[in-house]
This record gives C-alpha cells, sequence and structure tokens, in this order.
C-alpha cells in the first residue's frame, strides 16, 4: 500500500527487498528518498514475515552520495535544524538483519548507506569512496566512523583525505565488503545470503546482530558480559529447546521464533 516515489519495495521468501530508484542521478540519496527508505525498513522491522532486508540499487550505481544540489546553498543553521542525518540514525535501531547488494557507485552517502547495513555483497564493477573532501566538506553519515572501524585507520585516512575510492576487490581485500560476484549474479548472491538468514531462529539473529554492534563500542571486558548475558537469555527460547533438541535426535530443527 505504499506510495513511495524514489525506492521499490517487495516481500519475498521472508526477505524484505528495497530497490533505491532515481536512476537518473545515480540513486542521489535526497531528503525524500532517505525518508521512505528508513520508513520501509521499520515497517519490515516489524513485520513477522521478514527476516532480513537487502537494500539495492541498479547496475550502474547503488548511490552516488548526498544530493548535491539538495543541500549546495544552505547555512550550518539550516542544515542543523533540518538535521537530515537525524532520520539516517533510524538505520541504527533496526534489529533485523539488513545487506547491501552494491553495484557501481556506493560514493559518499551511498558508501555510509552500505557501510550502515550489517553485510555487504557487491559486484565486480562496485566503487567505494568518500569523496566529501572534494566538495569541501567530510562525510556526516558515519564515513569517517565505520569506514575507520572497518580497514583501519591509515586506510580510511587515504580515501577520506584525497577522495580516492576502491575498486570492489580491494574493499574485499581490505574486509570491507563480505564477497565480490560478477553483476549477473549480485541479486541471486544477496537473495542467497538473505534466504541463509532468514531460516535462522529469528531471536537469536536478532541478538547476534546486536551483540557484533556492540563489539565496535565497547571495550572487550563490557562486550564479553554483554554477549554472555544474551546467551543465557537465549535459554529461555523455544528455539533454543528445539534447536539442541534437533542436533541430539539428528533431525532439522524447526524454528518459530519463540
Ligand atoms: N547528487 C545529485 N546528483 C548527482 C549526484 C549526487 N551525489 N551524483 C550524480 N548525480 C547526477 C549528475 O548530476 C548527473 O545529472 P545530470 O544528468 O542531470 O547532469 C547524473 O547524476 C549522472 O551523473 P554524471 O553525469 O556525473 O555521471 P558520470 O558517470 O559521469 O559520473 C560520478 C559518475 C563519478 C559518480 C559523478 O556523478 C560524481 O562524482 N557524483 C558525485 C559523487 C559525490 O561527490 N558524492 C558525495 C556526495 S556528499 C555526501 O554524500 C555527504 C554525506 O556524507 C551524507
Amino acid at each position: 500500500n505504499r506510495n513511495d516515489r524514489y525506492i521499490v519495495a517487495s516481500i519475498r521468501e521472508n526477505v524484505g527487498w528495497i530497490r533505491l530508484n532515481r536512476p537518473e542521478v545515480l540513486n542521489a540519496l535526497n531528503l525524500q528518498l532517505i525518508s521512505e527508505l528508513v520508513a520501509v525498513l521499520t515497517e519490515m522491522d516489524r513485520d513477522e514475515n521478514v527476516r532480513c532486508m537487502v537494500i539495492t540499487g541498479n547496475e550502474k550505481a547503488f548511490a552516488a552520495g548526498a544530493d548535491i544540489p539538495e543541500m549546495a546553498e544552505a547555512s550550518s543553521v539550516e542544515m542543523l535544524i533540518q538535521d537530515q542525518l537525524a532520520e539516517w540514525d533510524r538505520l541504527r535501531k533496526l534489529t533485523k538483519p539488513l545487506i547491501a547488494a552494491v553495484s557501481g557507485y556506493a560514493l559518499g552517502g551511498g558508501c555510509e548507506l552500505a557501510m550502515a547495513c550489517d553485510l555487504i555483497v557487491a559486484s565486480e564493477t562496485a566503487v567505494f569512496g568518500q569523496p566529501e573532501i572534494l566538495l569541501g566538506v567530510i562525510p556526516g553519515a558515519g564515513g569517517t566512523q565505520r569506514l575507520t572501524r572497518a580497514v583501519g585507520k591509515v586506510r580510511a585516512m587515504e580515501m577520506v583525505l584525497t577522495g580516492r575510492s576502491m575498486t570492489a576487490r580491494e574493499a574485499l581485500q581490505v574486509g570491507l565488503i563480505n564477497r565480490v560476484v560478477p553483476p549477473e549474479l549480485l541479486e541471486a548472491e544477496a537473495m542467497n545470503l538473505a534466504k541463509k538468514i532468514a531460516q535462522q531462529p529469528p531471536v537469536a539473529v536478532r541478538l547476534a546482530k546486536q551483540a557484533v554492534l556492540k563489539a565496535m563500542d565497547m571495550t572487550l571486558e563490557n562486550g564479553l558480559d554483554y554477549e554472555q548475558k544474551l546467551f543465557y537469555f537465549l535459554f529461555s527460547t523455544e528455539d533454543q529447546k528445539e534447536g539442541m533438541r534437533a542436533f541430539v535426535e539428528k533431525r532439522k530443527p524447526r524454528f518459530q521464533g519463540k
């Protein structure tokens, strides 16, 4: 029932599939697109039929960044009041795994959107970069933070300070992305990965995602404590009983998300 202008969303086999659809400007992320994207993701996050979400673009572009003309003449006070990045923050609250399926340009906000996802599958044509410096600004949606955590200080510095982008191969080599496939296999690969996750027990998946994300901003000590509590908590789920009994009885488990 959605009336989206810049995205196309569907659900199949428990996977929420969202295509960024503003091809005339390489899927530049204007306010409307981001707000539609966040709205549909929030809706899918609450939908029991959805177990995992995939965000993709088209062959030429995942997204070439925030919409430059839209912000070109803004003052800092206007930027602050409008606070468009607050919308992006809502991506962090999503509890279900998100996969970015990237072909072509993932630049600026496009790279940041991919990095805000939990896994990244790329086609051989994918290009990742943070060219904001070339526009007189710096990344604003996580580029200096998530990129640094993903690939380390010196590589992040080079990309953020010079605007140089990375090929899919390089991105794979430095651990920014999960895998690289030929362009024609990208969607099938992302769908397979999503379906694999969709088959796992949903409560455990949710807590696993939470725990891994916490590793990014907790001390090891606190992170280990946090993990232990979530681990113990899972023993109150039926899926834990089912998963372990099925193993003992040498059969396949049937998970119900309880
Ligand atoms: N915003 C708005 N429009 C964009 C855009 C963007 N980020 N990126 C591309 N477009 C538009 C172009 O203006 C062009 O429109 P017209 O046909 O009307 O002229 C259309 O998309 C096709 O682009 P090009 O003709 O430039 O295509 P190309 O193949 O020659 O080049 C490119 C591709 C190298 C990606 C080039 O378009 C480019 O450099 N884009 C800008 C990338 C960028 O700087 N992104 C960072 C944005 S800032 C940001 O994201 C801030 C943040 O952290 C939140």
